[in-house]
């Protein structure tokens, strides 16, 4: 038994190969259920025992010899990844889907209503000169309307500004194209204001203009009601609350009664239930003359929202600054509004 232990012995330690078949035979030989190692054990339980002694010494060593070839033979880590590195049963990953902005959305949905009422797309700069911004909208120098919005300039002589109002598309739509007009507008606007929970220094408007023969303030009435039942999908109660801007007279601002059902409702509304969504009024007719519109012919009404503020509304979002922290728990919850 212990020449043929030897023989073992000579064999394992000459063995070499690189091939995994290989090795994995010779595995199998010496290690396996019925391989050459439990052979040995089993005739080892019959030897004489002044023998077992000696021979337990040799088989085991060869069992050491044994193990610590395999583990030579292993394939190194590198080439182990190598082999392993596609494994094609793995499930595959799941790209996730981002969702629209709530601005956006929003912006989206008054767009639409608006262009189903008959109201044309038009956007303009966000970097304004004082005409378009101010003097044109019967704003001139020294105006004291012009304290209303705190405004960032970016050169003084002639001024370069970012615009505070989306109200200069309308400037800019009339001087280029004849009425009848029926135009809205959306976009950044820009004020020098501190940040808090319910002002920005950024936000979002959408401008409306409408400009043709015979319009009248009711037209302007009946185009606001038919807005806030579309977009709040129910009939809401809205109020005209006479109100100034120098580029509409009459002038009025648009309250919406959204009632007190909840503790934000009462935030929102300073406890009141009505809260603010728009100014407007007639356009003008100064306004009309800068943009060079015969104003005993034509008339109009323009009026101006801000997104934030709907999209607030109809969120129940109590904090502005909600809009442009991008923080993805806030944006996720609007995964499944993204309708438009
Ligand atoms: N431009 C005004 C603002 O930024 C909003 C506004 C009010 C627009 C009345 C209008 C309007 O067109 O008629 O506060």
């Amino acid at each position: 038994m212990q020449e043929l232990i030897e023989k073992y012995k000579q064999e394992v330690s000459s063995f070499k190969s690189s091939d995994v078949k290989e090795i994995e035979f010779f595995r199998i030989k010496f290690m396996s259920k019925n391989g050459v190692l439990n052979n040995l054990f089993n005739d080892f339980k019959k030897i004489e025992p002044e023998e077992k002694r000696k021979i337990g010494l040799l088989i085991n060593d060869l069992k050491n010899c044994i193990l610590s070839k395999i583990e030579s033979l292993k394939i190194k880590p590198k080439e182990k990844s190598k082999v392993q590195k596609f494994d094609f049963t793995l499930p595959s990953s799941i790209n996730k889907n981002g969702s629209l902005h709530p601005l956006t959305i929003v912006e989206n949905k008054i767009i639409e209503i608006f262009k189903l009422i008959g109201f044309e797309l038009q956007t303009g700069p966000e970097i304004e000169d004082d005409w378009h911004n101010f003097s044109a909208l019967n704003m001139p120098d020294n105006h004291p309307a012009r304290d209303m919005q705190d405004t960032f300039f970016l050169k003084k002589n002639p001024d370069l500004l970012l615009r505070t109002h989306t109200s200069s598309v309308q400037i800019r739509y009339m001087e280029n194209n004849l009425p009848p007009i029926r135009i809205i507008s959306p976009g950044r606007v820009f004020r020098n204001e501190d940040v808090s929970a319910r002002s920005h220094c950024l936000f979002h408007q959408i401008e409306g203009l409408a400009i043709d023969e015979n319009i009248n303030f009711s037209d302007l009435k009946l185009i606001i009601q038919e807005f806030v039942n579309r977009l709040f999908g129910e009939e809401k109660k809205i109020r005209f609350r006479p109100s100034f801007f120098p580029f509409t007279e009459p002038s009025a601002e648009v309250d919406i009664y959204w009632g007190l059902k909840t503790e934000t409702d009462k935030k929102i509304t300073k406890g009141t239930g009505w809260l603010e969504i728009m100014g407007c009024g007639m356009v003008d007719p100064n306004v009309l003359k800068n943009v060079k519109i015969d104003n005993d012919k034509y008339s109009g009404y323009a009026f101006g929202m801000g997104i934030e503020r709907i999209a607030m509304l109809l969120y129940q979002i109590d904090d502005i600054r909600l809009f442009y922290e991008n923080d993805v728990r806030f944006l996720n919850q609007f995964r499944s509004s993204n309708i438009i």
